[in-house]
């Protein structure tokens, strides 16, 4: 296995379902209040170029449920000294790093200059992190094998649809990006994707053909951390992707609703799929917790 966790694309399918079968023992373990300390007396960095709530809270409390610490960095890499000299002391104190940064290369200029695991934890590119917790959720409302599941995702074609792609690559999943025209996902990453993946990975700007027969359909902001700037472009030209009831009803009758979080209310999603019983968006936040313990339990024990 790969030292870092920065890409689903670095994993095989084995790998991935081992890191959820893991996430399944550990949620347990947590819940029965099981003691788990795989990694007693270890230190996570964690640095956020970025805005977070459950990145933060769920790596700062799983480290300390593994029987280890964190320690917070808030900053913009390259400013004060450089990604590989910042690496380079980290490695020195700490047996991880977890990153969310702007550019995709500095989680991989960190993880080339430290001997420590690096984790991704969201970049403008990918946030494989999410797509753990995500899957988990998913096996745990439709069961172990997505062979048959279609997952819908309307809106950007942005780092958590990419991830998705990735996941897809390797293990058996029905994936479809519906999105705006100019909203298109990164179509190499797609294309090289789509050379494994087991299921389809497809991509339209045809709302009505792109979430018939989902299982789920899934969301994020129209506006990702770092383009709040086109928020008001975006709000135009993602409208008619807007996940309400009309366009649930376009899916299977009995289809999940997903989404990242934080939600824009009313925007991307209304508060009436949001809050309806199909909604397993607060299930997915509460999996980053138990994905990500089983990813640092794996690569920093
Ligand atoms: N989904 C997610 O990564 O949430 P935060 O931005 O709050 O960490
Ligand atoms: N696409 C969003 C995900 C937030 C968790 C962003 O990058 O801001």
């Amino acid at each position: 296995m790969v030292k870092d966790f920065i890409s689903l694309a670095d994993f095989s399918g084995e790998e991935i379902v081992a890191f959820l079968e893991l996430a399944d023992e550990l949620k347990t373990k947590q819940r029965n209040r099981t003691p788990h300390r795989i990694l007693e007396g270890k230190t996570l960095a964690m640095i956020f170029e970025k805005p977070s709530l459950r990145t933060r809270v769920t790596f700062h409390t799983g480290m300390f449920q593994l029987g280890g610490d964190s320690v917070l960095i808030e900053t913009t890499l390259g400013a004060r000294e450089s990604v590989p000299d910042v690496a380079r002391n980290l490695t020195r104190w700490v047996d991880g790093i977890m990153a969310r940064t702007f550019r995709h290369t500095d989680v991989l200029e960190l993880a080339e200059y430290a001997t420590v695991p690096v984790i991704n934890a969201l970049t403008d590119l990918l946030h494989p992190c999410q797509i753990l917790a995500d899957a988990q959720a998913l096996r745990n409302h439709r069961g172990a094998d997505l062979s048959n599941v279609k997952l819908a995702f309307v809106g950007d074609g942005n780092n958590v649809f990419h991830s998705w792609a990735h996941f897809a690559a390797k293990v058996p999943v029905n994936l479809t990006l519906v999105c705006p025209e100019g909203y298109d996902p990164d179509m190499e990453l797609v294309e090289e994707a789509r050379k494994t993946a087991a299921g389809t990975i497809e991509v339209t700007h045809d709302v009505v053909a792109g979430v018939k027969g989902a299982d789920a359909v899934y969301t994020d902001v129209w506006a990702s951390m770092g383009q709040e700037k086109e928020t008001v472009e975006r709000e135009r030209a993602f409208a008619a992707y807007q996940v309400n009831d009309a366009l649930m009803a376009k899916a299977k009758s009995d289809a999940l609703f997903m989404h990242c979080l934080p939600a824009h209310r009313g925007s991307e999603v209304t508060d009436s799929v949001m809050d309806s019983p199909a909604s397993i968006v607060f299930d997915q936040a509460e999996n980053r917790l138990h994905a990500q313990k089983a990813v640092m339990a794996t690569l920093m024990k």
